[in-house]
């Protein structure tokens, strides 16, 4: 606080800007105290009559936020919505964090379809203010996840091309070759009765999918490059801090983290620089090395005369995408794979045909209880209808997916682990797949899906086949929030090799 009289000579404007805000926010408290009781009352606008969105109850001043951090705080804003969800329903407006905007969150199948139907051309998701932000005090022109309107549908098409749509096996045997490195490396550890606990499993697996993506990038050469093998290595460790310093940040707001200098903020910004300068010198590298004979994306990319500025744009983004959601979703799976011995050999007998439905069917499991994403967000573009409910233009809307995913009236005894629900001919239970959306759907919906299940399949797969998997966890494991949702505790995890 000393400090503030510098900072008010160095940043007046923010800071008045900021002191505004807060006053603005404040005042609305005031005037406006609302103890609505949620209860559905029906409105009428022109000729339809639409329900009322419950709306959650709060404190002048504090808002909610106070419920909130009884709940534990961020990192357990899951269970603190799907909380709100047993006592609200499946849609209900909260004002979250003491700010002025209300967010809606929806947590049925039927209405979190209707949002993606009035998402529009030019889909908006909320974006992490603290990456906001940083782009606009270092002028950062960023990847697809930050593009909007005509420049993100652009690169957009694009890459549904190459990444999603057609014959996509020139990159399956990018995937194959660096799966099937990580998974002997395990193997080689290991010998018959005696278990190994993976060491590190986290860093392990951010690394394979670091690797993943420069190899579908610039093709299997470039990791034979000890330089190359080496940068990585660092990479991995400051692309794996982003995200903690990210989620730091938002449980304090970044402006005025900034504005004050905070550690907080300035250890984000230092990482991200170093993050994305690191990106730029291994591209720059790969490139140099590639194999111009192997099919990649840096090839199509410049096929499809997408400019040098604009791949490497691209590249960082997807990398920094890739990196903590597969290996998070894979550590996931790997630990519900690990707490299921029979399923663990029935996968082994079926000698893992690629279209193993049991396969396809635990990861579909794994990836409805564990969505690393739990929130999808979108800003309607214009005055919509929810079902029966009126959402404003511009409303930031929440798709609840945790609360979705383990909803009864979606999937039959949703906390179990049932991988046969996901059979031809199972229907019975499951009554909503479309309840269970972990890469979204839509035009915004993740770009990486098919890459990420691949390599999910292709992981799980090899495991299953070659090993016996235990976990050592002597507490139940349970998921936080942070950023994307990860293991309460280091997540311990033994092989040995599979006998029968
Ligand atoms: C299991 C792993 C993954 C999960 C669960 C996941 C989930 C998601 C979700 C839910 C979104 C939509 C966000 C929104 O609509 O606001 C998204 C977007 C995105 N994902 Fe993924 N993702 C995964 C892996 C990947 C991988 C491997 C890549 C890179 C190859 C990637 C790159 C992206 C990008 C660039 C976007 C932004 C797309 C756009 O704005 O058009 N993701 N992801």
């Amino acid at each position: 606080m000393q400090r503030l009289p510098e900072i008010v000579r160095q940043q007046p404007c923010a800071l008045v800007r900021w002191l505004v805000h807060l006053l603005k926010v404040w005042l609305l408290r005031i005037f406006h105290i609302d103890f609505e009781d949620g209860s559905n009352n029906i409105k009428e606008t022109g000729e339809t009559k639409y329900v009322d969105i419950p709306r959650v109850k709060e404190l002048p001043l504090v808002g909610t936020l106070l419920d909130l951090i009884a709940a534990g705080g961020a990192p357990h804003l899951h269970k603190y919505i799907d909380a709100r969800h047993r006592q609200y329903g499946p849609i209900f407006r909260e004002r979250l964090g003491g700010g002025s905007q209300y967010a809606v969150f929806v947590a049925s199948a039927n209405l979190m379809r209707s949002v993606f139907l009035h998402e529009g051309q030019y889909p908006q998701h909320p974006l992490p203010d603290a990456w906001t932000l940083y782009n606009q005090l270092h002028d950062c022109q960023r990847g697809l996840f930050f593009m909007e309107g005509v420049e993100w549908l652009h690169n957009r098409r694009i890459l549904n091309r190459l990444l999603l749509n057609g014959n996509l096996n020139w990159m399956d045997v990018h995937i194959e070759s660096c799966t099937h490195q990580l998974v002997e490396k395990w193997r080689a550890k290991t010998q018959s009765n005696v278990s190994y606990e993976l060491p590190q499993l986290e860093q392990q697996l951010y690394r394979w999918s670091i690797e993943v993506l420069c190899c579908i990038m610039f093709g299997t050469n470039v990791l034979r490059c000890p330089k190359i093998q080496s940068i990585l290595d660092e990479f991995t460790q400051i692309v794996h801090k982003v995200f903690e310093h990210s989620s730091r940040l938002m449980t304090f707001p970044p402006r005025l983290a900034q504005i004050l200098r905070l550690r907080i903020w300035r250890d984000f910004e230092r990482n991200v620089d170093e993050v994305l300068r690191q990106a730029s010198f291994i591209i720059e590298l790969c490139m140099r090395d590639q194999d111009d004979q192997e099919e990649t994306l840096f090839h199509k990319l410049q096929s499809a005369d997408v400019p040098g500025e604009m791949i490497k744009r691209i590249f960082v983004d997807l990398v920094i995408a890739a990196g903590d959601t597969t290996a998070f979703s894979s550590q996931w799976a790997l630990y519900v794979l690990s707490t299921e011995p029979e399923l663990q050999k029935r996968l082994a007998q079926e000698q893992l045909a690629s279209e193993s439905q049991l396969l396809h069917g635990l990861i579909k499991e794994s990836l409805r209880l564990y969505p690393v994403a739990p929130f999808i967000g979108r800003y309607l573009p214009q005055d919509s209808q929810l079902g029966c409910y009126f959402i404003e233009k511009d409303t930031m809307v929440l798709l609840s997916l945790y609360t979705a995913g383990r909803d009864a009236s979606h999937f039959e005894q949703p906390q179990r682990i049932l991988p046969e629900r996901w059979f031809l001919g199972k229907s019975e239970q499951v009554h909503q797949a479309h309840a269970s959306l972990p890469f979204a759907i839509g035009q915004r919906s993740c770009i990486g899906r098919r890459v990420a299940l691949k390599q999910l399949h292709s992981l799980l797969g090899k495991c299953a086949n070659q090993f016996q998997m235990h976990c050592l966890n002597e507490q139940p494991v349970d998921c936080i929030l942070r950023m994307v949702t990860v293991p309460d505790q280091q997540l311990r995890l033994s092989v040995q090799p599979r006998l029968s």
